[in-house]
């Protein structure tokens, strides 16, 4: 038995139910072993740990305070285990800064050892060629049985696992001040009548309704939930099959009618904001509402509130009973041998059931495995993870388009573009369904 071999052994047979700390320090010293094949470099190894050889710089997008916080989980633990990690951050909501770097650096010749990348873009740089096989590791974790098929689907390629899911976000939720919220009494809206009801209750007395960033990830995050709202086979047909009828239809002009009076909703000086400035603006209690994904909650948490409680949790109406979903993976870039180990404890590491716990605790998702308790999470993921299972029973689980799952990458610009262009001008719906429909099909 190789080395590799026995480390995945040990890691297979232990990860259930031993100590994790005996198992961090066998890897390591399996991982010396590995490195070093003479006796006294073995001796050697064994006394000074942490004994990993490689480091891994990681390109990523988490940068706002939650983001920040859940990041040091992962580079904590990699540490923990003799994994150096070096920084990449490109900060940018929703991570399309992240990818220009990304690509330049790729063009460059000088791709990072992993990065974090959504559902389609895994797809994309696989079909490139660019990245490392997984399946090691995969296969010797059983991540075949542990992860939903709706993820695998994009963490694999052809078959081979090429990228590790480390979460399961969903980008359509309502963030509420409970504080705002007593003060009025109000409840949270499940219909856009309520919703519209309780916005102009909030803008009476002396709020700003709706949180916004404009930007036009945000923008097209609202969007695809108003979209979903309307009803799941309209998500269905207009945004995962791209059909031209469907994007002509009555369903998309109301989408785009709602996104206007939205609109009406947000503070002049909605245009360029973070997403995380706009959370706090709920969590500050100087705005009423958010509609964002749940990596919001990662902020919530950061500031030492309970999601459910300061910060309340509603879904974008008419989307109750459906999921989108975005998930984050790493992928590991094809970067040479010397890396390959530090890859693959990289990839173990961001798989273990107790890592997906403490992360997403921090990150306001949910395990991207099936066999994680919930009981540690707040009411919110609680709501996430009973909802998932019903969609999935349902088949109303869907990929978020808004956040790489949903239409590969070109195809995803043409309807962002059309959204924040019609949110951030006088362009009435119809002009709005004409041109996205458009724009759509000058992509494909
Ligand atoms: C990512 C999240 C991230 C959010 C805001 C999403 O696309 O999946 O992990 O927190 O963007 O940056």
């Amino acid at each position: 038995m190789s080395a590799l071999s026995v480390l995945l052994f040990l890691r297979k047979t232990t990860r259930t139910n031993e100590d994790k700390n005996s198992l961090v320090n066998r890897e390591r010293d399996m991982t010396c072993m590995m490195k070093n094949t003479t006796a006294v470099a073995v001796a050697l190894c064994l006394s000074a740990a942490p004994a990993f050889a490689a480091d891994v710089e990681v390109l990523h997008w988490w940068t706002s305070g939650g983001e920040a916080a859940a990041v040091s989980v992962l580079k904590e633990d990699l540490e923990s285990k003799g994994t150096g990690w070096v920084d990449m951050a490109v900060a940018g909501g929703g991570g399309d800064a992240a990818m220009t770097t990304l690509r330049a650096r790729v063009t460059a010749g000088d791709p990072p050892t992993a990065a974090q990348m959504l559902g389609m873009n895994v797809t994309a740089w696989a079909d490139e060629g660019f990245l490392g096989n997984l399946n090691d590791i995969a296969d010797a974790e059983g991540w075949d049985d542990v992860v939903p098929p709706a993820v695998q689907r994009f963490g694999k390629y052809e078959g081979n696992w090429v990228a590790a899911p480390v979460n399961m976000h969903r980008p359509h939720w309502v963030w509420a001040s409970a504080e705002i919220f007593n003060e009025l009494d109000l409840e949270m809206p499940t219909t856009w009548d309520e919703f519209f009801a309780a916005a102009d209750a909030i803008e009476a007395a002396g709020y700003t309704a709706v949180a916004m960033g404009g930007q036009p990830w945000q923008e097209a995050t609202a969007w695809e939930a108003v979209v979903l709202g309307i009803s799941p086979d309209l998500y269905q047909s207009a945004i995962i099959d791209a059909d031209d009828a469907a994007l002509r239809s009555e369903g998309i002009v109301e989408s785009f009618e709602i996104m206007r009076k939205i609109r009406g909703y947000v503070d002049d000086n909605f245009a360029g904001r973070d997403w995380n400035l706009a959370t706090s603006m709920v969590i500050n209690g100087e705005a009423g509402m958010q509609i964002m994904g749940d990596w919001a909650k990662g902020e919530v948490i950061n500031a030492g509130m309970t999601p459910g409680e300061e910060v309340l949790c509603g879904l974008v109406p008419g989307t109750q009973g459906s999921f989108l979903f975005n998930t984050d993976f790493f992928a590991m870039f094809d970067v040479g041998d010397d890396k390959k180990e530090a890859q693959l404890q990289m990839a173990s590491a961001a798989m273990s059931p107790t890592f997906q716990e403490t992360f997403n605790l921090a990150k306001g998702s949910i395990p991207a495995r099936t066999d994680v308790p919930g009981d540690n999470f707040d009411a919110c993921a609680q709501k996430s993870m009973a909802d998932l299972a019903e969609a999935t029973a349902n088949g109303t689980l869907f990929g978020s388009l808004a956040h790489g799952h949903g239409q590969p990458p070109a195809i995803q610009g043409a309807y962002v573009d059309v959204v924040t262009q019609h949110f951030n001008s006088d362009m009435s719906a119809e002009e709005a369904a004409t041109a996205l429909a458009d724009a759509v099909a000058a992509a494909k």
